[in-house]
């Protein structure tokens, strides 16, 4: 089967809404093909608020991956602003957290989609650490990116420094929700009601 007998394959997949949930058996049992970097699918991702989480668990079925959430030892603060102060200073700083964990034999992995949500303008630390911790050397890094209405910022620049060795496709970029607009929406409700 050619890559574009491939490609067409997932296409009638995701064409009918009530095969995805039988996508991921289907193409996991496909066998290898042609020009397709060989190796297992890994579908790792950094989330907050749950943006990205949603777009990391419709690539794992669809294609059958296996997933891996990023995450410091020590999560952020729940507050938004305390965690947007906290991201601002390692962002500032360039510090790299450790992980909570890493990914168990990162070499049986032929393609890495990374997800994260854009953070002040760039990729969120952990994402560093992330890059910094596995060797992506000779694999296929698919990144997907979330903002709230900025764009990209600096994030692609970071995986060109950070991905060693990979082969970068073109970023899946979606906006989507912004926590801050919720919260300033829920506390102009809750400061109009009278207590
Ligand atoms: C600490 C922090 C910083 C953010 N900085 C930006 C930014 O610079 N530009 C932007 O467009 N959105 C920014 N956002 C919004 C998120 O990128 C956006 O809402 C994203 O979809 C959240 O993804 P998640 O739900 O997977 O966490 C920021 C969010 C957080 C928590």
């Amino acid at each position: 089967m050619t890559q574009g007998a491939h490609r067409l394959s997932r296409r009638a997949v995701l064409a009918t809404p009530a095969m995805l949930s039988l996508a991921g058996t289907a193409c996991a049992r496909e066998p290898e093909q042609p020009g397709i970097p060989s190796g297992k699918t890994l579908v790792a991702y950094l989330t907050r608020s749950g943006n990205t989480r949603v777009i990391a668990g419709i690539v794992q079925r669809v294609w059958g991956a296996d997933l891996f959430e990023i995450r410091p030892p020590r999560p952020y603060p729940d507050d938004y602003e305390q965690h947007v102060a906290q991201a601002t200073r390692e962002r500032d700083s360039g510090f790299e957290p450790s992980l909570a964990a890493k990914v168990d034999n990162i070499a049986a992995f032929g393609t890495v989609f990374l997800g994260f949500p854009i953070w002040g303008e760039t990729a969120p630390p952990p994402i560093r650490s992330f890059l910094k911790a596995h060797d992506l050397r000779g694999k296929t890094l698919r990144p997907f990116i979330t903002h709230g209405g900025y764009g990209v910022g600096g994030s692609l620049a970071v995986l060109a420094t950070h991905a060693t060795g990979a082969t970068i496709e073109d970023a899946f970029v979606m906006e989507a929700d912004q926590e801050r607009r919720t919260l300033n929406q829920v506390r102009d409700w809750l400061g109009q009601i009278n207590s």
